[in-house]
This record gives C-alpha cells, sequence and structure tokens, in this order.
C-alpha cells in the first residue's frame, strides 16, 4: 500500500491555480522528488501535505486514510515531518533545544525531558551539529541553519519527512554531506518526499521524480526517464537555472 496519496489536489490563491489537480503516490521506503521551475506549485504541495493549507478539492490519503481536514499537529502526531524553504529556527534558544521542540510535538513523544535532550543530540549527531549543540541558533550560516530543520523534523520521528530545497545555498561539498545524511535517514525506514532544484543531489538519492510545472505533473518516473523527456527540458532543464538555481 501506498504511504501517501494525493489524489486530485487543487488549491488556488485568488485567480493563480498553484496546485492543479495534482495526483501523487509515494511508497514505503522510497526517496521521492519533487522538481520544478520557481513557481511551480512545490511548496504549495508541501504546506497541503502538512495541513497548513487545505484544498479546494481532492483527498489527502496516509497510510490509507483520509487526512484532507485534520490539523497540522494531527498530521505531525501521524507521522508527518517537514522542513520549511525559509529556514525558521526558535531564536534565543540553543541548537539542541531547536530540536527538542521537535522531540515534543511529533509522532512519538519522549517520556521525560532528559530522554528528549538525549534523542535531539543523537540527531545533532547525525546531521552533523554535534559541535554546535549547545550554541545559540542565533549567527548561525545557511548550511548549519538547514541542518537544524532537517534534525528538529527528524526529531519529530516522522514516518515521512518533507524536505523543502534543504540543498539551497549549499556549497557541492556540504550538499554532498546532505545527501550523505538523507541516505542515513531512509535507512531508518523512513520515507522522504524532497523538493530540490539541485539536479545532482535529486540524481543521486531519487527513487522516482516527478515534475510540476503551474501546478501540474507534466511527467514523472526515473530521474533519467524525465530528464530525458522534451516537456520537461522545455520547462525546466533546459533552462538556465537548472543546476545553478539558489534561492
Ligand atoms: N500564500 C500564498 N498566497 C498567494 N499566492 C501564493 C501563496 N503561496 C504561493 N503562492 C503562489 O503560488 C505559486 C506556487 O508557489 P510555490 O511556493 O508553491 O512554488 P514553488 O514551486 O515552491 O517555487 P520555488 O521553486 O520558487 O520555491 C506561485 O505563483 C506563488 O507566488
Ligand atoms: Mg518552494
Amino acid at each position: 500500500m501506498s504511504l501517501l496519496v494525493l489524489d486530485g489536489v487543487t488549491k488556488a490563491f485568488g485567480g493563480l491555480v498553484a496546485v492543479d489537480g495534482l495526483s501523487l503516490d509515494v511508497r514505503p521506503g522510497e526517496i521521492f522528488a519533487l522538481i520544478g521551475p520557481n513557481g511551480a506549485g512545490k511548496s504549495t504541495t508541501f504546506n497541503l501535505i502538512s495541513g497548513l493549507l487545505g484544498p479546494d478539492r481532492g483527498r489527502i490519503v496516509l497510510d490509507g486514510a483520509d487526512i484532507t481536514e485534520i490539523t497540522p499537529a494531527s498530521r505531525a502526531h501521524l507521522g508527518i515531518g517537514r522542513t520549511f524553504q525559509l529556514m525558521q529556527p526558535f531564536h534565543d534558544m540553543t541548537v539542541v533545544e531547536n530540536v527538542m521542540t521537535g522531540e515534543l510535538f511529533g509522532h512519538t513523544v519522549p517520556k521525560s525531558l532528559a530522554e528528549a535532550r538525549r534523542d535531539a543530540e543523537a540527531i545533532c549527531h547525525m546531521v552533523g551539529l554535534d559541535q554546535l549543540v549547545n550554541r545559540d541558533v542565533t549567527g548561525l550560516g545557511v548550511a548549519n541553519l538547514k541542518r537544524l530543520e532537517i534534525a528538529r523534523a527528524l526529531a519529530t520521528h516522522p514516518r515521512l519527512l518533507l524536505l523543502d530545497e534543504v540543498m539551497a545555498g549549499l556549497t557541492l561539498t556540504e550538499a554532498r554531506q546532505a545527501v550523505a545524511v538523507i541516505r542515513q535517514v531512509r535507512e531508518t525506514e523512513v520515507t522522504v518526499l524532497l523538493i530540490d532544484h539541485v539536479m545532482s543531489s535529486v540524481r543521486d538519492l531519487a527513487d522516482r521524480v516527478a515534475v510540476l510545472n503551474f501546478g501540474k505533473k507534466i511527467a514523472e518516473g526515473s530521474f533519467q526517464t524525465v530528464a530525458a523527456d522534451p516537456d520537461v527540458i522545455e520547462a525546466y532543464l533546459g533552462t538556465e537555472e537548472g543546476d545553478t538555481h539558489q534561492h
């Protein structure tokens, strides 16, 4: 059975249809990438899956249960964890405290604060933040803020992890480290749905790729299949943004 199904999901902002009749099917254990040009509706799709937005039409199903109408908090409890494209750390808190907030609102809730801290520290170690656990987040650079977003989402112990452009703004070396972290996450039986413009990372990570353009899915399949698709090349890969796009 699929872990996540989107069935004809549509979301308009005024006259702009940001997501247009989108159907997706994410299988347990896979790394699924959502790509497409700026404004294609990728982050809006994440907001619909995590519940920050409600669709105008269509259904969202997690593990066989319709979650279209339930709150973001309930979806987090059911195992949907996410990062934000615009990083949103809690200031005046340390790195590990930020990660602990994920522990307290997630899929499995720790028995004590001490347990939450231990688990958060282990996650910091996994994502490469171990030297910074007790540092205030203010002043952290992009790479560490991206690591923190991933760590906080992981701390909710998600079954489905949504990663919105966690490679954007990273150096090649940092992006390779992020690829390694995401592979490690998948080995813990977390299903990953990721948005990215860094094509080399998508190629290296994704089992399957769906391409959005103006809110519609224009192609789906292996990276090789979609990268060779003339519609995709015209919409996206042929443009100069392709590999160099950064936010
Ligand atoms: N809250 C909102 N209100 C109005 N319009 C919105 C809102 N959120 C997104 N949009 C619009 O919907 C469209 C899709 O935006 P979205 O952020 O989903 O694109 P994206 O594929 O994530 O793009 P990017 O690659 O630039 O992050 C865009 O035209 C955007 O301006
Ligand atoms: Mg986006």
